[in-house]
């Protein structure tokens, strides 16, 4: 295993009566895109603005780059880029402007930051809107300079924070590329999402939290089958609904749920049934099926089973 570039061990952080978070541990390795996903509230930009050195743990540790984010607090800071929700540019300047204005505020020479301003937008599909205010940029543009401010110093380890809500498929896509981008040169990158398909798309790994803790870590695949396979359904005749979910009840050990009138849908136990011991026991049920099928979960129920919130009935 690569040495891991950010670590935490037993975070614990409260507000008041609130325990954003209660013991959090993440170790993320070089050059690695990590996945921090949980529900609102579960810590998550807490988390992050710790590791940012934006905030102080109550206890437990962090280091980034082997630096401690609070006692080494000036070289963790040189060593990252973060990105919050909102984006931080100037909405009166234009993006090569932006870019020469932060290129200054971290102290680069004026030929220095212009360079690197150029360089940037090029390299992430600027340049033709370099001239333009920000203010007639587009929500994902936005979103993308504000990313590539980040990057003016070559950061070793960047954190997103929800690099894409709120954005169009198409911006979104645009987004994802930009990262990957990042992480073909060698930077490793930490990011919250509500959005499963985000994390699956992009994270090396992912880490699950919910009430201020890891409950779960894995590749998106491994997280996939630690909650086994899920089969579907799809009845001849919704009259038998009732019957034929009885019936995966008492296979499956949990109750299914109605995806639509004439289907459902059961998380099987890691423990193999068999489709056809499935199929036989529906038929002695009297329950006519039109389809039978077994199929890994989606990282939404994975999601779902995770937290512990009742999957939705639709
Ligand atoms: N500055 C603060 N003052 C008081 N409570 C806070 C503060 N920051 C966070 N909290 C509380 O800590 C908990 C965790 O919040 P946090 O923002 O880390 O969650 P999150 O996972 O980022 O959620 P979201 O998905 O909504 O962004 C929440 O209950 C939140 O209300
Ligand atoms: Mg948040």
């Amino acid at each position: 295993m690569a040495d891991p570039i950010v670590v935490a061990e037993g975070l614990h952080k409260s507000f008041g009566d609130t325990q954003a978070l209660r013991g959090l541990d993440l170790s993320v390795p070089r050059g690695t895109v990590c996945g921090v996903l949980g529900p609102n509230g579960a810590g998550k930009t807490t988390a992050v603005r710790i590791l940012a050195t934006l905030s102080d743990p109550d206890a437990g540790h962090a280091r980034i780059a082997g630096y401690d984010v609070v006692r080494d607090a000036g070289q963790v800071r040189a060593s990252i880029g973060l990105a919050g929700q909102y984006a931080a540019v100037d909405e009166k300047l234009t993006g090569r402007g932006n870019l020469r204005m932060f290129g200054r505020l971290y102290h680069l020479p004026r030929s220095q930051a212009h360079r690197r301003a150029d360089e940037l937008l090029e390299r992430f599909g600027l340049m033709d809107a370099a001239d333009r205010p920000v203010g007639g940029y587009s929500g994902g543009m936005r979103r993308r300079l504000d990313l590539i401010t980040c990057l003016i110093l070559r950061p070793e380890v960047l954190f997103l924070d929800e690099p894409t809500t709120g954005l169009d498929p198409r911006s979104r896509g645009e987004i994802w590329d930009s990262i990957r981008e990042l992480v073909a040169d060698g930077t490793t990158v930490l990011l919250t999402t509500q959005y499963l398909d985000e994390a699956d798309q992009l994270a090396d790994d992912i880490a699950v939290i919910d009430h201020g803790k890891v409950i779960a870590t894995g590749a998106p695949d491994e997280l996939k089958a630690t909650i086994g396979d899920r089969l579907d359904v799809v009845l001849e005749d919704p009259a038998a609904l009732a019957t034929a979910a009885a019936v995966l009840n008492t296979l499956a050990g949990t109750e299914p749920t109605t995806t639509d009138a004439d289907r459902l849908s059961v998380a099987l136990p890691a423990t193999g049934l068999r489709l056809a011991g499935i199929v036989r026991e529906l038929d002695r049920a009297g329950v006519a099926a039109a389809d039978v099928s077994l199929r890994r979960p989606t990282l939404d129920e994975v999601f779902l089973r995770l937290t512990d919130r009742k999957e939705s009935v639709r």
